[in-house]
């Protein structure tokens, strides 16, 4: 794990989302389903962001401008700087035999990337509109619902599932694929164990996601 202030290379803007590319300096990728605190000039608090792609020489998130955070990293331009800290947390185990990617909405956020480090699994994408549906084309082989159609319905049965998405997607994955490795959130002050914010109950059991998630197996 490092801090690094890195620059932007661009903004780009995927559907309703936004493609913050930086560059990589001396920081590591890490495993896909692993994240990194972002934190954009003059914000109190990082923010936490999956590994969305790892192309040469940089990383690259795909953002939601869901609030004050996620807005001023949005916002960032080409040579500004932020503070990068990362990777953090346990990603996705890869040895798997039939990998499915499972994602809902911004939850496809880490699956280009896991996408690439599998070799280009079949993928099950669900989406609010066709607006936010156009982050699909960030991962390769993909088959795409559309609300009210529920990608849990797309789930075949028999296969190594990995799900990203809102916790009622996750309930309904684990509930169909109860050995699935689910990447789970909840907000993050520290992103490494110190400030307990990110404590959350999960089968009875409380754990920081930070440091024994953010991907857990549902079993
Ligand atoms: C491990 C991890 C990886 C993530 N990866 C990505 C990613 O790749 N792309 C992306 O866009 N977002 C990702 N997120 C979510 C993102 O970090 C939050 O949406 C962000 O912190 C919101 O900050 P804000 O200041 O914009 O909004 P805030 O004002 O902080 O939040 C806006 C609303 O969202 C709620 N909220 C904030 N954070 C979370 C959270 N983590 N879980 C549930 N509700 C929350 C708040 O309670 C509030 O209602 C990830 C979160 C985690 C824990
Ligand atoms: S975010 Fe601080 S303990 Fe997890």
């Amino acid at each position: 794990m490092k801090r690094e202030r890195l620059s932007v290379v661009a903004n780009e803007q995927v559907g309703p989302y936004t493609l913050l590319r930086v560059r990589r300096g001396g920081i590591d990728p890490g495993v896909p389903g692993q994240f990194f605190m972002l934190e954009a000039p003059g914000r109190l608090l990082p923010r936490p962001m999956s590994l969305c792609l790892a192309p040469p020489r940089e990383l690259a998130f795909l953002i939601d401008p869901i609030g004050p955070g996620t807005l001023a990293l949005c916002a960032l331009t080409a040579g500004e700087d932020l503070h990068v800290l990362g990777p953090l947390g346990n990603g996705f185990e890869l040895e798997l035999e039939c990998p499915l990617l499972v994602g809902g909405g911004i939850g496809i956020a880490p699956l280009p990337y896991l996408s690439e480090r599998l070799g280009s699994p079949p993928a099950v994408l669900g989406f609010r509109s066709d607006r936010h549906a156009v982050a699909a084309a960030l991962v390769p082989n993909a088959q795409i619902c559309i609300e009210p159609t529920l990608v849990t319905e797309l789930i075949p049965a028999g296969l190594d599932v990995l799900a990203c998405g809102p916790e009622p997607m996750l309930e309904a994955v684990r509930a169909i694929a109860p050995n699935a490795q689910v990447a789970w959130e909840a907000p993050m002050a520290c992103g490494y164990g110190a400030c307990y914010g990110c404590a959350v109950e999960i089968d009875g059991v409380l754990k920081r996601l930070c440091v024994e998630g953010p991907v857990l197996c549902a079993a």
